[in-house]
């Protein structure tokens, strides 16, 4: 498959839709007429980028000993963007369309102006994408901050004070998920590409010699979390940078890319940095950054490979791979598919009526399982369209009380993708939702 919108050209329409009109996301300052390429996450999308994040950061650091995390500042001095060539080099060519004046990244229009056709263009300008802000009351040079385009520059700033205080030797890593900010041209294809967006990166330094073995590595384990995540294979892929398109600092870089509505198109980038940050941010600084490996005797700067993902981009990923629409009983139903660790609610706790002989005993089922499980307490409007409710958003599992409950102290689990009910023992019910989900 080229792209998702082989088999549905308005997928990535009604994923926006659906993000709006269900509270995943949000045009930002909306009430003023939104402000372009901002967006909100609402109740359901903070949840759901919050698994997001927290399946990456379980994957690449609590369930390993060799990576460590940290949470560095947003706002940063020059030296640091001089040192890692954002000043210099971070820049796109930007040109303005002679006969409506809009202005466009040159390397994205084949040139034509895609608002009113015409081809004449002004000579490309190097655009520099960081936002430039100012620290303090007092106006100038000595002012000037810069917000990150990238978290990676926080674990290089960080290496020497990681390395005392943890006493990791490559090869190691430190990860990091936070907010980045790029001024970007023509941000565009909803959350896509933003001026303000989430990334997950990780730096990991490793003797020269193992880099192109770490490489390999990285590259594979980042595909296959995708995978893992309920991703199907044939909407991903591996793309090796040509020599030419490389980034100032790499010696080598892999994206998985996407199938998006589009066609393919980056989700993650997998790069080998080798020593370029490191000697860079030792040079400028004058403060050694380096490994000393006492049983070689030997003192080296670490090589660097860094899997870089984005959380936004990653979430609109999922979304759009797990959308589906199917027919149950006759009836047309929307249904996200999403992996249970990903859902914005894992369960939903759902009384057949309003009446408060339930309500009890539904409060009672909801307490036992909020510990364990994001769960949604719905009590409005039919069981029937409550169900679907939920598979809109992709809840995996709903559980209803009805007044048999009240007999039998049994629950009904109906299962999302499947629709399939079963009864279950109030007693038993935490331990078989565990179970299928796999965390025993
Ligand atoms: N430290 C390396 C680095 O930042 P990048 O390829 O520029 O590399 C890494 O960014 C990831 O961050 C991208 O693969 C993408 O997922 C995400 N990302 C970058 N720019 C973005 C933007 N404007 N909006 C949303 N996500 C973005």
């Amino acid at each position: 498959m080229a792209s998702t919108s082989d088999t549905d050209p308005n997928l990535l329409e009604k994923i926006t839709n659906l993000a709006k009109r269900r509270g995943f996301i949000f045009q930002s300052a909306e009430i003023y007429g939104g402000f372009r390429s901002t967006y909100d996450y609402g109740p359901l999308g903070v949840n759901m980028l919050r698994n997001v994040k927290q399946a990456w950061w379980r994957s690449m650091v609590q369930m390993r000993t060799d990576i460590v995390g940290i949470d560095a500042a947003i706002l940063g001095p020059p030296a640091v963007w001089a040192a890692s060539g954002h000043l210099e080099t971070f820049t796109d060519p930007l040109v303005d369309c002679r006969k409506c004046k809009e202005r466009w990244r040159e390397d994205k229009i084949n040139g034509v102006c895609p608002n009113c056709g015409s081809t004449e263009f002004t000579e490309p300008r190097a655009f520099n994408l960081m936002f430039k802000t100012q620290a303090g009351p007092v106006e100038g040079e000595g002012a000037t901050a810069y917000l990150r385009p990238e978290t990676a520059q926080g674990m290089f700033t960080n290496f020497a004070n990681v390395l005392s205080t943890v006493r990791k030797k490559p090869p190691f890593g430190i990860a990091q998920i936070g907010k980045s900010f790029r001024n970007e041209i023509t941000p565009q294809n909803f959350v896509f590409r933003t001026r303000e967006f989430e990334q997950m990166e990780m730096e990991y330094f490793v003797p020269p010699s193992e880099a192109p073995e770490w490489y390999k590595y990285w590259i594979k384990a980042r595909y296959d979390w995708y995978v893992d995540l309920g991703i199907p294979t044939e909407l991903l892929r591996l793309h090796e940078h040509a020599k030419e398109d490389l980034s100032h600092y790499s010696k080598g870089t892999t994206d998985v890319e996407f199938a998006y509505p589009w066609g393919w198109d980056e989700l993650e980038g997998i790069a080998n940095r080798g020593d370029y940050d490191l000697t860079q941010h030792s040079n400028a600084s004058g403060v050694k950054l380096e490994y000393f490996d006492q049983a070689a005797n030997e003192r080296y700067t670490p090589y660097v490979i860094e899997p870089a993902a984005g959380a936004t981009r990653a979430m609109m990923a999922f979304l759009l791979a797990a959308y589906h629409e199917d027919e149950v009983e006759g009836e047309l139903r929307t249904v996200l598919r999403l992996d249970w660790r990903l859902a914005p609610y894992q369960v939903a706790v759902l009384p057949l009526s309003k009446k408060p002989e339930l309500e009890a005993t539904s409060r009672d089922v909801l307490a036992r399982l909020q510990p364990y499980f994001t769960c949604d307490y719905d009590v409005t409007q039919s069981i029937g369209r409550r169900y679907r409710r939920q598979d809109e958003v992709g809840t995996p599992y709903c559980i209803t009380i009805d007044f048999d409950t009240l007999e039998d102290q049994s629950v009904t689990v109906r299962e999302r993708d499947s629709t399939a009910q079963t009864r279950v023992r109030i007693d038993d019910l935490l331990a078989e939702l565990r179970t299928r989900t796999g965390q025993v």
